[in-house]
């Protein structure tokens, strides 16, 4: 039995500074980090953290220490890859020690747990909102998923490789997903991707796949399909992922949000 622990879309920056003038967002990450200690005891053991992306808002090196700082606060191991926000060699400098950082290029990774392989895709393009798969990623996945067998394995990107529906985050999505889906094609092993990028929890599909979006930590994107819906985010609260492979892949979302109990379902009848 494997677990994993997914957090997304923290888009840090350093204090005094907002993102879009409003969200403070390393208060956000501290307070998220806080519940996640809390509730810890509940879903131990968490074998590994992964961060799909958007770990800072723009990519200096005095954001990625700070996330640096609150992500050490958990008793886990964190694998990381970056989303559009994020810079690449910022956040290699930061993390340099990490065992799964590769020293120069895009930052592609494998991690293997006793019954789980996890691969880490980099599909940022600096300077740009949308992702893509360039042909050195691809191949890098495919060589990964040849070595991995029958092992089953959960891939991790920042982009999603669905359309979201919501049409501003469509915009800057995945370039193409064609090269993704031709290399998960006739592989007999369980495969399960998942990614951040439109700060909400979806549930998609590449081929026979499941895709799962996870909620960010920072804010909400809602499921408003309209043609004009307003471009922006909400302060709903988000959350974060738990992902466990258990003779079968099981997802489940976490909320952020304040609320109370659990209450009995029988309460005591009163004389
Ligand atoms: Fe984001």
């Amino acid at each position: 039995m494997s677990r994993i622990l997914q957090i997304t879309d923290m888009h840090v920056v350093s204090p005094p500074g907002l993102v879009s003038g409003r969200l403070d967002t390393a208060r956000i990450l501290e307070n998220a980090i806080d519940r996640i200690l809390e509730d810890w005891h509940k879903f131990a053991p968490i074998d590994v953290l992964i961060a799909t992306g958007d770990i800072t808002d723009r990519g200096d090196n005095e954001s990625y220490r700070l996330f640096r700082k609150q992500i050490e606060r958990l008793p886990a191991p964190t694998l990381l890859i970056p989303g559009n926000h994020d810079r690449r060699e910022p956040l290699r400098a930061c993390f340099s020690d990490a065992p799964h950082m590769p020293v120069s290029g895009k930052i592609n990774w494998v991690h293997d747990l006793p019954d789980l392989r996890i691969i880490g895709l980099d599909t940022l393009i600096e300077g740009q909102g949308g992702g893509e798969l360039d042909a050195d990623t691809l191949e890098f996945l495919a060589l990964a998923l040849d070595q991995a067998g029958e092992t089953p394995v959960l891939i991790a990107l920042h982009h999603p490789p669905f359309q979201s529906g919501i049409r501003f985050m469509d915009a800057i999505g995945l370039e193409s997903t064609q090269g993704l889906s031709d290399v998960l094609q006739n592989r007999t092993n369980d495969i399960r991707l998942v990614c951040g990028h439109v700060h909400g929890f979806i549930v998609g599909s590449i081929g026979l796949r499941v895709a799962i979006s996870s909620a960010a930590v920072c804010s909400s994107f809602p499921a408003d399909y309209r043609a004009d819906a307003p471009v922006g985010y909400t302060t709903h609260p988000g959350g974060y992922a738990i992902h466990s492979w258990d003779n079968g892949f099981r997802s489940a979302s976490v909320t952020l949000a304040d609320g109370a109990g659990p209450y009995p379902f029988k309460v005591p009848e009163t004389a």
